[in-house]
């Protein structure tokens, strides 16, 4: 045991000769097997008897100087406590001190040395820098940027406790002028960094749905990760259409996310005359209570937007409605409030129909080629068009 501390007091006083050995640095990834490599190039002379070939180290986990292994002809010692990661490998007779250390967690990050102490002419050191690899955790994520005019995060890139730091960047393609990166490292008390590049633009519709990749990349790793761009917006629009088939009215909302679209009756009672459902509207039979306005309601999260259906029931035989005598009557009220609003209306053979505070799809003129039966009462119901009693 003497025989042994004085081995390594002597080895205090070490004389470096890097030309004297073979092995320079060891790479590993976390969790795997690392190789510290460490033999005496030179050969020892018929006077020269290598007496023992002790290793320290000085890593993340042992920062003080730690004596840890000792090779000699008979034997091989764990000091300072037994670590049965670490496995002689060399050959001591080969003047081959190479040690394997397998589960490489990051404490074991540092400068191993290996000492080989020949008598009589003394000691000799190598220092062996072991370098873990983390591979980062990777995630682009939205940043739920609302439609506006100033400068927003729209997404954010991030490589999470790389050892080295990760390059994190983004490829824009056609937003080039449009969006720009700023980057943010942290370095964490385990020797990984976590970058977080941020992707900062004006959040328009313009931008809204372009695609960008964000590229992360490592020693070990190329990771390309594609997003597409999200702005986020109450509904903008609600348009009424009429179809997909017969006797049907859809819905639609220009919004993101996705509206919940909801028919409604606002002034008179459900009836079983129509079905609401989703965004579609259909109306089972042709009786009069569906005379009056049908309320579309677009919601999501940032915000709500109405539209309204005029029903107007008309007589023609085509359809196989019924006539109303109620219809003129109608017909001026629809009249008097579309010039309230001064909006444009739907074109519908036997509806007439605009949104309360939309903009309907198509003009008059587009109505005109559609239905040869109405022409006649077009005049009569001003720029909205009437049905045919
Ligand atoms: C030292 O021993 C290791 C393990 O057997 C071996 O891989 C390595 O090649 C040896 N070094 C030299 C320089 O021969
Ligand atoms: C930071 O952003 C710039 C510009 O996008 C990029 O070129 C650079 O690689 C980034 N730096 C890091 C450390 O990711
Ligand atoms: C390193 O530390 C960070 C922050 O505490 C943690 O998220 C990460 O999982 C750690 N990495 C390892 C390999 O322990
Ligand atoms: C990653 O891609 C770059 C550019 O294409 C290339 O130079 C580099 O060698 C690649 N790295 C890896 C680890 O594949
Ligand atoms: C609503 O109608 C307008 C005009 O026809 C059209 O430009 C718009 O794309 C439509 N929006 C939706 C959500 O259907
Ligand atoms: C939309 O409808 C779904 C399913 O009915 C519901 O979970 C969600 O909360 C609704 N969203 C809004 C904004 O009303």
């Amino acid at each position: 045991m003497s025989y042994k501390l004085l081995l390594f007091v002597s080895a205090l006083v070490w004389t470096r000769d890097v030309q004297d050995f073979a092995g320079k640095s060891a790479t590993v990834e976390l969790g795997g097997t690392a190789i510290l490599p460490c033999k005496l190039t030179r050969e020892l002379t018929t006077d020269e008897i290598l007496e023992q070939i002790s290793w320290q180290r000085r890593t993340k986990g042992k920062p003080v100087t730690d004596n840890f292994f000792t090779i000699t002809k008979k034997e091989d010692n764990y000091v300072n406590g037994e670590d049965n990661r670490f496995q002689r490998i060399g050959i001591f007779a080969d003047n081959n001190g190479t040690l394997q250390l397998s589960n490489v967690n990051l404490q074991d990050d540092g400068t191993y040395s290996c000492i080989f102490s020949i008598y009589p002419s003394g000691t000799r050191k190598m220092d062996i820098p072991l370098h873990v690899l983390v591979t980062p955790e990777t995630s682009v994520n939205d940043a739920l940027p609302r439609l506006g005019e100033a400068e927003v995060p729209l997404a954010t890139c991030t490589a999470a406790s790389s050892k080295p730091p990760a390059k994190v960047a983004w490829n824009t393609g056609a937003l080039k002028d449009k969006v720009r990166a700023t980057n943010n490292s942290a370095l964490h008390d385990n020797g990984t960094t976590t970058t977080v590049s941020t992707l900062m633009g004006k959040p328009t519709k313009e931008i809204y749905r372009s695609q960008v990749q964000c590229v992360i990349s490592t020693e070990k790793l190329n990771q390309t990760i594609s997003f597409e761009i999200q702005i986020y917006y109450p509904p903008l629009e609600v348009n009424i259409t009429e179809g997909p088939m017969k006797d049907q009215f859809t819905c639609e909302a220009d919004a993101n996310p996705k509206a919940n679209i909801t028919w409604r009756r606002s002034n008179h009672h459900l009836l079983p005359s129509f079905i609401a459902e989703g965004a579609t509207l259909t109306f089972k039979s042709k009786t009069s209570d569906l005379i009056g306005p049908f309320q579309c309601e677009a919601i999501n999260r940032y915000g709500r937007k109405e539209s309204t259906l005029y029903l107007q029931a008309p007589g023609s035989c085509k359809g196989g409605w019924i006539a109303f005598s109620l219809l003129l009557g109608i017909v001026a009220i629809v009249v008097s409030v579309a010039a309230l609003y001064k909006h444009g209306f739907l074109k519908l053979p036997r509806f007439l129909m605009f949104g309360g505070e939309q903009v309907p799809t198509s003009s008059p003129a587009d109505y005109a080629g559609e239905d040869e039966a109405l022409p006649d009462h077009r005049e009569g119901a001003g720029r909205l068009g009437s049905a045919e009693v």
